[in-house]
């Protein structure tokens, strides 16, 4: 039964939304989240396999050891994408594959596993997207520092160097780092990813350094010849939990923490006016940015990659913690409350299609000509999804979930943000981080007891809606 949308037909062929000529569909993945094969053809560990595996940290003490086994299964993975229809595969590299120890020796074995997947998904008509960073730093450069120190930064854009002299020719769409936001402060200021660091200071120079990072391996990607470079933010639409002044400045607190502290020096070449009022003396007394940081940070983009999942309703609230290093955790001076009327998903995150229209009109008015074309680099929901009988899964509130926020899209498009693509998140079943497996995002069901792949009704709904457009 369609519970989110009693009464519609969700495979109505005319309720499906319409697209310009020339947009771009697409599912996406990331390689720690689905790859497994932790320690073959000389893999390094990285920073989610030593997290993963501190007892306590990642709930029913799930780890990305073996997670869909796509590092042997990719050939049955790409047939699922061609079947699907998807002009474009969004999956990522992991560093240390391809530079075991994040710096140093080349590793052939793990530069070939990439080079075989882009070759398979070429043959099957469909355009591969490289994420550079999806959050599996080398350990070996955490143990020097991790993205504290800009040294991380030099390393990520020699590695960058390596994949792109080797995959430039077949790649055409490069996106440098996924959702810097959640590597610098849910990695080393809340603690929730890893490295699991709870610091203040070390947060915000994270943050500078992944930027430097994206600048130096933009570099690079030119140098390689790449024509499409990018690089994905997770921007969030805040809303004022009351029209109060204390909740509309923290609004103002929430914008610069989550969107500006990116948007501002990548797409305007400047830091946020309002970090000082944000994070007082930690931004004011640093020294990790240097003179000529923001020409390298701001250099022009192809597209801007944006992943979006939810809108935030914030509230004014005290600090929470007596550290002050703390200080820019995103629980401190701010509290996100509940947004009443809307259905939440598995991951409690409240449904309103309307704030992703939201969101991309607002970033058209506030950049202006500087935003770049824009790619949907995710897009998806989490549900308890229930298998039925015959092993059939009907996740009709996923489908309800994609159309509106297709439809959203549309209602962005039209009024004249200039989108290009669309990435649903995920194609599989996979390692949601923190949360583990419980949490199931993907349009395929799998089975990890045995690694079965099982489309579900969102699948299907999906191939429909991409079919559609060519009708
Ligand atoms: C964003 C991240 O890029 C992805 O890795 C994660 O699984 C999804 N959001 C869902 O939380």
């Amino acid at each position: 039964m369609n519970t989110a949308h009693p009464g519609m037909d969700l495979n109505r062929m005319s309720d499906f939304p319409r697209f310009p000529s020339g947009f771009v569909f697409g599912a996406a993945t990331a390689s720690y989240q689905i790859e497994g094969a932790a320690r073959e053809d000389g893999r390094g560990p990285s920073i989610w396999d030593t997290y993963s595996h501190t007892p306590g940290l990642v709930a029913g003490g799930d780890t990305g050891d073996v997670a869909c086994d796509h590092y042997h299964r990719y050939p049955q993975d790409v047939a699922l994408l061609r079947d699907l229809g998807v002009g474009s595969y969004r999956f990522s590299i992991a560093w240390p594959r391809v530079v075991p120890d994040g710096s140093g020796p080349v590793n052939p074995k793990g530069l070939d596993f990439y080079s075989r997947l882009v070759d398979e998904l070429l043959d099957a008509g469909i355009e591969p997207a490289a994420t550079l960073y999806h959050w599996d730093l080398p350990q070996a450069l955490e143990d020097r520092g991790g993205w504290r120190v800009r040294e991380t930064a030099e390393r990520f854009a020699e590695y960058t160097a390596v994949v792109a002299g080797h995959l430039a020719d077949r790649v055409p769409r490069w996106i440098t780092l996924n959702e810097p936001w959640c590597s610098a402060f849910l990695g080393y200021s809340v603690g929730r990813h890893a490295p699991g660091a709870r610091e203040g200071r070390g947060a915000l120079a994270a943050a500078h350094h992944l930027l430097v990072g994206h600048g130096l391996a933009v570099t690079a990607l030119r140098s390689a010849g790449v024509r499409e470079a990018g690089i994905t933010l997770n921007l969030d639409h805040h809303l004022p939990a009351t029209g109060s002044a204390a909740d509309r400045e923290a609004v103002v607190r929430a914008d610069t923490l989550h969107n500006l502290v990116w948007t501002e020096p990548i797409l305007a070449g400047r830091y946020p006016g309002t970090e000082e009022e944000t994070w007082g003396e930690l931004i004011t007394a640093q020294d990790f940015r240097r003179d000529g940081d923001l020409e390298l940070i701001a250099q022009p983009l192809d597209f801007l990659g944006i992943n979006y999942y939810r809108p935030v309703v914030v509230a004014d609230a005290p600090y929470r913690e007596s550290d002050p290093a703390r200080r820019v955790a995103t629980d401190n001076r701010y509290a996100e409350t509940p947004m009443p009327g809307v259905r939440r998903t598995a991951m409690g995150w409240p449904v309103a299609p309307d704030t992703f229209t939201g969101l991309l009109v607002d970033l058209k008015e506030q950049y202006g000509d500087a935003l770049p074309p824009v790619h949907i680099t995710e897009n998806g929901s989490a549900e308890d999804d229930e298998v039925a009988p015959d092993g059939s899964v009907h996740d009709t509130e996923r489908v309800a979930y994609l159309r509106d926020h297709l439809t959203a899209l549309r209602a962005a498009i039209d009024a004249g943000v200039d989108v290009r693509g669309y990435y649903v998140w995920s194609l599989l079943d996979n390692f949601e981080w923190a949360f583990g497996y419980d949490k199931r995002f993907g349009i395929v069901r799998v089975d990890y007891a045995t690694q079965e792949r099982t489309p579900k009704d969102s699948y299907h709904w999906y191939r429909r809606l991409i079919a559609a457009q060519h009708a």
